[in-house]
């Protein structure tokens, strides 16, 4: 039997994905260890994991170097690859938001010229150019985005607001939502065909799970 492959983002999303797995009994003790390993293996179960940077998952699962993925919707729209997104975890919830000084509401609703620092340069495309039909200039960064406009690198930015405090503390904040976003399951098109029982079987198990989770959190 072919393993089934996951393919999950470093970090927080990985141990909590990993934590609603074991729920419908995939685990993998060997993850558990502290070492610098990057694939894990449940031999006994048939199921492989690795942990890759955010915003590459998508790749991995678009080639089918993974059947099954966990990432956040702004990669995935960020990366725009062929893939079914088929579930929505509801982790990880937070905002797309266009964000700026105060200053910059008027040049918003004004139509001007402005640029636009963000990490998500198609989003923000997309946002500006198709959604508000605003010509804009859209620089690229790689992080800390929330600087941009405190040194007069762009008047706005567009990027994620989970708590607002990173906006807060720097004196910016929200003008404008783009999207919410929350962590997604996403599977191989190959893969939902060739080992289709096996992970309908898993994304139904996950299903169950969240369902029983929100049933408590309603009695609540
Ligand atoms: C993200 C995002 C914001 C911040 C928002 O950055 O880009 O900067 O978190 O969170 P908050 O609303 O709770 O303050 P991240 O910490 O991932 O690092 P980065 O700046 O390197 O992208």
């Amino acid at each position: 039997m072919k393993d089934i492959v996951f393919a999950l983002p470093k970090g927080r999303l990985a141990d909590k994905t990993m934590e609603l797995l074991a729920q419908i009994g995939i685990t993998c003790p060997e993850m558990e260890e502290n070492t610098r390993k990057l694939i894990f293996r449940n031999k006994e179960l048939g199921y492989r994991f690795f942990l890759a940077k955010p915003s590459d998952v998508p790749t991995y699962v678009e080639y089918g170097a993974a059947d099954i993925g966990v990432v956040g919707r702004d990669t995935i729209i960020e990366e725009d690859r062929r893939l079914y997104e088929v579930m929505d975890l509801g982790m990880g919830r937070c905002r797309m938001c266009v964000c700026g000084p105060e200053s910059a509401r008027e040049k918003l609703k004004h139509n001007e010229l402005i640029r636009v620092a963000t990490k998500y340069p198609h989003i923000a495309k997309d946002y500006f150019y198709n959604v508000k039909q605003q010509t804009v200039e859209i620089i690229k960064l790689n992080g800390s985005i929330e600087l941009a406009p405190l040194v007069g690198l762009s008047e706005v930015i567009v990027d994620i607001v989970e708590t607002g405090t990173t906006l807060k503390e720097n004196g910016l904040m929200v003008l404008e939502e783009v999207c919410d976003i929350s962590a997604r399951v996403v599977v191989n098109q190959v893969s939902m065909k060739m080992e289709n029982e096996r992970i309908t079987n898993i994304l139904s198990g996950i299903r169950e799970v969240l369902a029983k989770e929100q049933a408590i959190k309603n009695e609540q």
